[in-house]
């Protein structure tokens, strides 16, 4: 089983942990401090884009902010880097999410290459503090990729490091702009969330407890 699977690859926030739920406390405390109010509804655009992308998405929200200087812009992003950081520091292997482990372990005894795609460029300090790095072959973040998601470079650069077939990888996501970046570039997209937000998916599960790996192939098996 998983013969024509040849690569894993992983978004880290929300997906392998929950630290998407601390991005979000950090740009709503910043947005707060600009002004500028919103809820979970808004922060599904947030997910899986850049840091500077998302604080443009934000500053568009309000009234007159988005014309800050770069440099002001910068301030920014480092004051909310500054914060989360602050909220991840305390991580231990007991916050990754359900499901996760047995996921990984069944790719491993498959001998499955895996590989994280992630927006964020704290991704490997990430990994690190959840004792996760024995599991990945590789790390692609922020920091290896010219453009972020939608566009499909943080996915491709995985695959191409592992010379696989983009259509012989299954990415795993719990963003829009994930989704998005998975199809673009022609690799089976996973889903974990909600159909309303991850309509696009080609298999969609409500959390990761349901990321079962035979599951998982087997949907795969049956789009090809
Ligand atoms: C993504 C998150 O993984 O990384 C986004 O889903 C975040 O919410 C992005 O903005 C960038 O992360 P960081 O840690 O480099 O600011
Ligand atoms: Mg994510």
């Amino acid at each position: 089983m998983g013969n024509n699977v040849k690569a894993f690859i992983f978004d880290l926030d929300g997906v392998i942990t929950d630290t998407a739920e601390y991005h979000f406390e950090a740009w709503q405390a910043l947005g707060k401090e600009l002004g500028i109010e919103f809820g979970r509804e808004f922060n599904e655009q947030l997910k899986g884009v850049s840091r500077e992308e998302s604080l443009e998405r934000i500053l568009a929200l309000g009234d007159g902010k988005a014309d800050l200087s770069t440099e002001e812009k910068g301030r920014l992003c480092d004051q909310k880097n500054v914060h989360y950081k602050k909220l991840i520091q305390g991580i231990t292997p007991d916050d990754i999410l359900p499901g996760i482990i047995p996921l990984l372990e069944a790719i491993r005894k498959a001998g499955i290459p895996t590989a994280i795609g992630s927006a964020s460029r704290n991704a490997p300090a990430i990994i690190s503090l959840l004792e996760l790095d024995s599991y990945f072959d590789y790390i692609v973040d922020a920091g290896k990729v010219k453009a972020g998601k939608p566009d499909p470079e943080t996915f491709t650069v995985a695959a191409d490091h592992f010379d696989v077939p983009y259509e012989n990888c299954i990415g795993i996501e719990d963003a829009h702009a994930g989704i998005q970046a998975l199809k673009a570039a022609g690799m089976f997209a996973v889903g974990v969330g909600s159909e309303e937000h991850l309509s696009e998916a080609d298999f969609l599960v409500e959390s990761t407890t349901d990321l079962k790996f035979d599951a998982l192939v087997e949907a795969f098996g049956r789009k090809e």
